[in-house]
């Protein structure tokens, strides 16, 4: 559990949408940036590749995002896990072929003060569902299913969210239009704050510890970029 909790309320909000963060060349920067950065993981189970982005590329682009962030939370610092080459990252570039299921961003240190989390989309194509309801445990992806329960990742794998919210049977045609690759029972007492549709140039901003999935809505792959931040 984390330590600050309190605090970490009380910088929580709604999720909120910056259109036009950036413009379009720097949306091609961006995915220039994609293309020329090594691959970190491609997992093949999940259908998602992977790439960090390294501190040692496009320091342009570092200070323009950085800055453009600053414009829109304040006393932060960036904390994304370092690169497999022990680099320093702004964030995780993430090609997927399929939804991604319920999970929360939460980090694993819990002296942090853990605040937003932000997707930027490099596709048109992409859906992100985000919950209302919130976790303060570490990074966990929330399942019902043991096959996923046993299940070998980055995050913590669980199925406690079912009994942290009300357990009320999840909205059977948001199941249907948005979440169909969950089980329905996995959604039980979750309740939906944000269908964002991506848009190019768009930052999605939301906290740390809402939970959150890909919609299900994905016919062929799509692009984004995410960055987590501490508060100082
Ligand atoms: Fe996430």
């Amino acid at each position: 559990m984390h330590k600050f909790i309190e605090t970490i309320k009380k910088n929580e909000s709604e999720p909120f949408v910056i259109e036009n963060f950036i413009n379009t060349n720097e949306i091609k920067l961006f995915q220039e940036l994609y293309r020329d950065l090594p691959l970190e993981i491609n997992n093949t189970r999940q259908k998602i590749i992977k790439k960090k982005w390294s501190e040692n590329f496009y320091p342009e682009l570092q200070k323009i995002y950085y800055n453009k962030l600053k414009l829109i939370l304040d006393n932060f610092e960036m904390d994304n896990p370092k690169t497999k080459n022990g680099l320093a990252s702004l964030g995780l570039f993430q090609e997927s072929f399929m939804p991604v299921s319920l999970h929360v961003d939460t980090g694993f240190d819990f002296e942090k003060i853990i605040y937003k989390q932000t997707l930027l989309p490099l596709s048109n194509e992409g859906e992100t569902i985000i919950f209302k309801n919130r976790f303060y445990g570490c990074s966990t992806t929330f399942s019902i299913n043991e096959k996923e329960l046993a299940a070998k990742g980055y995050n913590k794998r669980s199925s406690e969210h079912i009994n942290l919210y009300s357990g009320k049977k999840f909205d059977d045609k948001m199941h249907k239009k948005y979440l169909n690759h969950e089980e329905i029972d996995n959604l039980k007492g979750l309740e939906i704050d944000l269908v964002y549709k991506w848009r190019l140039g768009d930052l999605l901003v939301f906290d740390r510890t809402n939970l959150h999935c890909a919609s299900s809505n994905l016919k062929n792959k799509k692009l984004g970029f995410t960055s987590s931040t501490v508060k100082l």
